[in-house]
């Protein structure tokens, strides 16, 4: 249980006296002001991803006085492909509105979500070394399969993700490597297929640019935090042997499937705020469904049990496209 001194209360008090007054003298001239949300349509009533598009603009016009156009101006992403909806600048009267339409599931607030991380495999009984057949020889090491990987993007000159001996690229495989800072088309191979990035649902929260000062951060699939090529080699790294931290637990590292081909879709970010917005998860979850993926890797969990998850939308849509998703069961800390 936290303990707290009469000390660290009464400056509580006062910081929480400071900021209601604060919210106070802002309420009148931000009430109309717009925050960004995403609403969620559940299946596609199209194929045509165009026309799916175009059915976010209707609907949204409806709520926007009949103009598309600041419709089309409002939505900063349209979910096509694996499901329905859309993430847009909304007034909170705007999100009521739209939550009670016919075709609307629910309208989330575009959220922060924070990183979590996976331990080893040896206890599945997947040992690489092993003499007896598992199901890592008998799958040949996950040959075949693809893994997209929902994180803070990738480190692609890590020996993990070299792709020394393995086949050419899955010809049904539509993802695309797609570059930015320090990271272009040359650092995709047949290992790591595919590379996208997805920001702009955090950037409608933290309303500042990211840092991208000294190696900060790369407005890229470059991973600055760690956290994503961390998990991509966990799920799917190459063996790489003779490896130690700092020569202790000197060995092989690798994934679970080290045969396995990865795409990495980065939705988390180094910054003072959080991690990774709802919205950009969501648009990972639409496009890794679009690419082809066969599995799903999402090592991220939201805070707030409340409201409706996107990672459990996401995954809903994903499942019923026969992907198979992989989630942190959540490993937050110190605290209980
Ligand atoms: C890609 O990046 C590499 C290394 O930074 C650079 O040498 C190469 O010219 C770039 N290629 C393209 C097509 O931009
Ligand atoms: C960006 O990061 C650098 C390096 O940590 C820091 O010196 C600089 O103040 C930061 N810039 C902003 C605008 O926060
Ligand atoms: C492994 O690394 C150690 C230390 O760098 C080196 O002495 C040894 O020769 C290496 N072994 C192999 C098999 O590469």
């Amino acid at each position: 249980m936290k303990k707290y001194s009469p000390t660290t209360l009464s400056a509580q008090c006062l910081l929480l006296f400071l900021l209601s007054y604060q919210q106070h003298l802002s309420t009148a001239s931000e009430n109309a002001q717009s925050k960004s949300y995403i609403v969620y349509m559940g299946e596609r009533k199209h194929s045509d991803p165009s026309l799916v598009v175009d059915s976010h603009h209707t609907i949204l016009a409806t709520v926007l006085g009949g103009s598309k156009q600041e419709a089309a101006e409002s939505i900063f992403y349209s979910y096509k492909h694996g499901f329905s909806g859309f993430a847009a600048r909304l007034t909170d009267s705007q999100a009521e509105m739209m939550a009670e339409m016919p075709d609307v599931v629910d309208v989330i607030p575009n959220d922060l979500v924070k990183l979590h991380t996976t331990r080893s495999w040896d206890y599945l009984g997947l040992s690489s070394s092993h003499a007896a057949s598992n199901l890592l020889t008998e799958s040949n090491m996950g040959d075949k399969a693809i893994i997209g990987v929902i994180d803070s993007g990738i480190w692609p000159e890590s020996k993990s993700f070299d792709d020394k001996g393995m086949g050419p690229i899955p010809t049904r495989w539509k993802g695309a490597c797609v570059g930015g800072d320090q990271f272009n088309s040359t650092n995709c191979n047949r290992k790591l297929i595919g590379a996208r990035w997805f920001v702009k649902g955090l950037l409608e929260i933290i309303k500042e640019p990211i840092n991208t000062t000294a190696g900060m951060e790369y407005l890229s699939p470059r991973d600055a935090g760690g956290h994503g090529t961390h998990t991509s080699s966990t799920a799917a790294g190459s063996l790489v042997h003779n490896v130690s931290y700092k020569g202790l637990a000197l060995g092989t590292a690798r994934g679970g499937a080290p045969r396995a081909r990865l795409a990495m879709y980065k939705v988390c970010w180094v910054t003072d705020f959080g991690d990774c917005s709802s919205a950009d998860i969501l648009k990972a979850f639409d496009e890794a469904i679009h690419d082809g993926v066969d599995v799903l890797s999402v090592s991220l969990g939201l805070g707030d049990p409340y409201i409706l998850d996107v990672i459990a939308v996401g995954s809903l849509h994903a499942v019923l496209k026969g992907i198979t998703v992989v989630c942190a069961a959540g490993n937050d800390g110190p605290t209980s």
